[in-house]
């Protein structure tokens, strides 16, 4: 007898590329969503659910944010209970956050078998939390679930079998092309008053949002491009309180904006003539959409948004040259990375069905 496959979810990129995973198993499979509650304000959770049609979780563990320890401690304590109460056959862990490696390391103590979703990016910068998430991760995990090549080799490297990795493709790029219909640039240009031809950016790392003299140099860097093209910056709720006291919206080109749901995000990233950010899934939906994309990192786990996409790595210092060329740039098509088809939740869905039941 097989218990249910457990989907854990916790930040808000977990929401978009879990989606179409859930979505490819309900029809012959048992699932409950554990959200962990990492992120747990309504615009960075909620809406997320709402708009990409996930179940409401069966459980929200409710952990909210604490340093590292604290965090990773309470999603590890809360994860146990549940993993124990419900005895899941597989735990379905997405991407790079605190509650990816929690629920990894509690499934792996209690023999639960686990898939990981984004498995063998590697940036290899361990100064970044993510990337000590991502290989602890792997190495715990029965399904390696790739969706980019080079993956492949960063894990085989690693030691991890063969027969444990699988590329499978993109399921964010699944959540993005399943939705194309949906994201209605104008809707949000009427509704946040933005002019035809405006710069987006998001920043929310902790290399550049967490100490005060560094968000002060970024701030400066963002006001260089405001002074090219209107800047518009839904804000991460992290960055929020340095960024304000470095005069972030002191430039009167720059817009700061509430956290966005997913669907005014994409329309706003699709609108926009380029974008700058230092997230990572940005760096995949702007390779798709063919949006010029300026990566305010030394580093990116996605170097294939650099192959064969939009994306640049620029420093703070760069950033005014790098976003005068984006901006005079004539506009380029990027080639598609292989399997960023919109298919990778079916692919992920069967190499789970054939672990499980085969
Ligand atoms: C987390 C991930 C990061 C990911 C990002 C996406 C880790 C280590 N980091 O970073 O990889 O790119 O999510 O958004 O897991 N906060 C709120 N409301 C919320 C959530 C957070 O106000 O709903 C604020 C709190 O002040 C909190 C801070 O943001 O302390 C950081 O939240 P946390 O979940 O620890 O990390 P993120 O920076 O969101």
């Amino acid at each position: 007898m097989y218990g249910p496959i457990a989907h854990v979810l916790g930040a808000r990129p977990n929401f978009v590329k879990a989606a179409p995973v859930i979505d490819a198993l309900a029809a012959d499979a048992d699932q409950v969503t554990i959200h962990t509650g990492q992120h747990y304000d309504a615009r960075m959770s909620e809406i997320f659910f709402d708009q990409l049609g996930l179940p409401e979780p069966d459980v929200n563990l409710g952990v909210g944010s604490g340093s590292h320890a604290a965090q990773t401690a309470a999603l590890m304590v809360g994860l146990e209970r549940e993993f124990l109460d419900r005895s899941p056959a597989l735990a379905v862990v997405y991407g790079d956050v605190n509650s990816t490696i929690a629920a990894a390391l509690v499934a792996a103590k209690l023999g639960v078998p686990v898939a990981h979703v984004e498995a063998g990016l590697r940036s290899f910068d361990m100064t970044m939390p993510e990337e000590v998430n991502r290989r602890l991760t792997d190495q715990l995990s029965d399904l390696c679930l790739v969706t980019s090549p080079e993956a492949v080799g960063h894990l085989a490297r690693e030691g991890v079998a063969a027969d444990r990795i699988h590329l499978v493709g993109n399921p964010m790029i699944d959540t993005l092309l399943r939705n194309l219909d949906r994201f209605d640039t104008a809707a949000v240009r009427a509704a946040h008053g933005l002019p035809d031809r405006y710069v987006l950016a998001t920043v929310h790392r902790p290399a550049n949002v967490d100490d005060p003299d560094t968000a002060r140099a970024l701030v400066r860097g963002l006001h260089q491009v405001a002074e090219q093209a209107d800047l518009v910056i839904p804000l991460h709720p992290r960055g929020r309180a340095v960024l304000h006291a470095a005069g972030l919206d002191a430039h009167p080109s720059v817009r700061v904006l509430d956290p966005l749901g997913y669907l005014e995000f994409i329309a706003a990233v699709r609108g926009a003539a380029a974008v700058v950010t230092d997230s990572g899934g940005l760096q995949e939906e702007t390779t798709i959409l063919g949006v010029p994309c300026l990566t305010i990192r030394p580093n990116t786990e996605r170097p294939i948004t650099i192959t064969h996409g939009t994306n640049r790595l620029v420093s703070v210092d760069e950033l005014p040259s790098a976003a005068r060329k984006a901006l005079d740039a004539a506009p380029t098509t990027p080639r598609t990375p292989p399997l960023w088809d919109g298919k990778a939740g079916p692919r992920i869905a069967e190499v789970i069905r054939t672990h499980l039941f085969q």
